[in-house]
């Protein structure tokens, strides 16, 4: 087992899930309400109407995807921690019987020679918080430090290498403007309020865990590269990347959010809101930077007859652009171009000098094709294509001096795919909603043999 991060000489493997998509079991062993159950329940809400009451049910079978993890061959297992499991009201009380989970998994993994990286907010705010304002209420940031520390006594001896949160810019601005994920709000503005908790909610967790002894506390940033269409494009997007991408450094790296966000955020410049001492907190508090990459980023100036992206909710302040999506997609619309994780590899590594991790990557593919011959396994050569492609800039990255230490695949499972249901499927094992059969596809025997070959 390693409690740091893996050392770069070659490229670690890793596989991701997050505890909504996988576990199930919501209401067992005294795990509270999360905001997605919640939001689930909405209708209109979710594609298929469906939630993550039962999902994988890893919840009851983590030792057969421990066994999947071991078949793959990965190092690492990246996966998330409910909140509401732990911490049902979101302070106060904590479940013990939640912790036992988490404890039971990481031995798990670790009797199979996996290391374990946990995340701890992958979107599950436990209800009770939102009630009281959620990530609008600086309160929230405190409570998910006290969440972390307890999390880190349980676990800290066999858990070295922590994230924070997942994609804070979905958290912010998905679930407080455009509404489209949990808690499915739609304040406008104030979602930069969301955004600066969730910033000083990692720093005030990052610094107590350092407190405590961790060496490797880094966040799963989905930041995008920006491909604009034209120069007039390219500042007409300003507002956009300044929102989607130096939010989340800025801080880490300056202390300081720049004008050019300032501009599209002016809540960020309350003094109300962003404290004395906040930024400077931040600054530093990184000691890795995940990415989660999936496709590129073209903004185009507003053009009628390119439709605008819904997104673009998401981004308030900020001057509307439209996104132009170039062929070939995936199922769920995302353009393919590994160029664009190269890209941001090898940029993300200049700005910030920290070692970075690939956190997610990975590809929805309708998985509507059978090996022949094969009994039911999914020939999902298209994904297969897709990691190869992604896996090869991870590494052309490297060669280009980027301090990339590991690629850690979206996804072990099929699984709950937030306000897509179970519409889209990202695992390289596929799971049966009926009985819960795990069959892996082609692509997981790809990744196994790339990974035994990588040695
Ligand atoms: C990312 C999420 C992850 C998964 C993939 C497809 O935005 O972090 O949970 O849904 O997208």
């Amino acid at each position: 087992m390693s409690l740091h991060l893996p050392d770069g000489s070659t490229l670690a493997y890793g596989a991701a899930t997050a505890s909504y998509q996988i576990e199930g079991a919501s209401t067992e062993d005294g795990r509270g309400v999360s905001i997605w159950d919640t939001f689930a329940a909405r209708p209109g809400a979710i594609r298929d109407g469906s939630d993550g009451s039962v999902a994988c049910d890893s919840y009851h079978r983590y030792e057969e995807d421990a066994d999947l993890l071991a078949g793959l061959g990965v190092g690492w297992y990246r996966f998330s921690i409910a909140w509401p499991r732990i911490v049902p009201e979101g302070t106060g009380r904590v479940e013990t019987r939640g912790l036992d989970y988490y404890d039971r998994l990481v031995d798990a993994l670790l009797a199979r020679g996996v290391s374990p990286t946990a995340t701890l907010y992958h979107w599950d705010l436990p209800q009770a918080l939102e009630d009281r304002g959620g990530w609008l209420e600086r309160s929230t940031a405190e409570a998910f430090a006290d969440y972390a520390m307890v999390v880190h006594e349980r676990l800290g001896d066999r858990v070295g290498v922590w994230a924070t949160h997942n994609e804070p810019w979905c958290a912010a601005y998905l679930g407080y403007a455009a509404g489209i994920h949990a808690p499915g709000r739609r304040e406008g503005g104030r979602a930069h309020v969301a955004a600066h908790h969730l910033v000083l909610g990692h720093a005030l967790a990052a610094e107590r865990l350092h407190a405590a002894g961790v060496t490797d506390v880094g966040m799963a940033l989905n930041l995008a590269p920006f491909w604009p269409e034209t120069p007039e494009a390219e500042a007409a997007a300003d507002g956009i990347d300044a929102i989607r991408n130096r939010l989340w450094l800025g801080p880490l790296v300056d202390g300081a959010y720049d004008d050019g966000l300032l501009a599209v955020a002016p809540e960020l410049a309350d003094p109300a809101v962003v404290r004395d001492g906040d930024l400077e907190l931040a600054r530093g508090s990184a000691d890795w930077i995940g990415i989660n990459y999936y496709t590129p980023f073209r903004p185009a100036v507003p053009d009628p007859s390119i439709p605008v992206h819904h997104e673009l909710d998401a981004y308030p302040g900020a001057a509307p652009v439209s996104i132009v999506v170039r062929e070939p997609r995936t199922d769920i619309g995302w353009e393919v171009d590994a160029r664009g994780l190269e890209e941001l590899l090898v940029e993300t590594h200049a700005r910030t000098g920290l070692p970075l991790v690939v956190t997610e990557n990975g590809a929805a593919y309708p998985d509507d094709r059978l090996v022949e011959g094969a009994v039911g396994v999914i020939d999902d050569q298209d994904r297969i294509g897709y990691l190869r492609d992604h896996v090869a800039a991870t590494e052309r990255a490297r060669a280009a001096g980027a301090d990339v230490r590991a690629y850690i695949l979206w996804t072990l499972l099929d699984n709950f795919e937030w306000a897509e249901g179970y519409t889209k499927t990202f695992g390289v094992v596929q799971v049966d909603p009926k009985d819960q059969t795990r069959t892996p596809k082609a692509s997981y025997r790809w990744f196994a043999e790339h990974i035994a070959g990588a040695g």
